[in-house]
């Protein structure tokens, strides 16, 4: 047992790499979305916090899950294995099978809220997010570029 609360986890997730990466102060984005995207950082200082699923994972960011391109796929993190839907902006404000297209106002409430067009609630894979409104404002400008 000793100490093993202290030791790193023996597998290092590649997407956990990434941010750690992204996260480096030398990396420099084109955009606060951008950073906000793969750091769950902002440009501001303002507090970039996400509850659910990922409270035990430490600093965790879209990118980890989405993709660097935002188009999703099979994400194993936590012993647990599930898919990240597409994200890009065509595709979120395209059409559903189950609700309405994504509009600007319904993207926030997924990412703050964990719901969808149609009043569900995201499954809790995707993180509850808080984030100052200029931020939210950045993150939307930096997911219209995804494709
Ligand atoms: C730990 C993994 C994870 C992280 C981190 C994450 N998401 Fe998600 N996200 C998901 C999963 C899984 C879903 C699908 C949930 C469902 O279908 O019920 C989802 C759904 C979404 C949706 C709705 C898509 C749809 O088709 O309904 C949006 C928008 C979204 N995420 C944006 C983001 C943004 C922006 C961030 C960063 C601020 C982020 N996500 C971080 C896992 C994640």
């Amino acid at each position: 047992m000793k100490g093993k609360l202290n030791s790193p986890p023996i597998i290092m997730e590649q997407n956990l790499l990434i941010t750690l990466l992204a996260s480096c102060s030398s990396v420099q984005y084109k955009s606060n979305g951008e950073r906000i995207y793969f750091t769950a950082t902002s440009s501001s200082g303002k507090p970039i916090i996400s509850q659910g699923f990922t409270m035990m994972h430490g600093r965790i960011a879209c990118v980890n899950c989405h993709g660097a391109n935002g188009n999703g796929g099979n994400v194993h993190m936590m012993m647990t294995n599930f898919e990240a839907p597409d994200i890009t902006w065509a595709e979120l404000t395209g059409p559903h099978e189950h609700h309405a297209p994504y509009t600007e106002a319904t993207i926030k409430d997924a990412i703050i809220k964990g719901m969808e067009p149609n009043g569900e609630e995201l499954e809790i894979y995707m993180p509850r997010w808080q984030m100052a409104d200029e931020d939210l404002d950045d993150l939307l400008s930096f997911l219209k570029t995804l494709k």
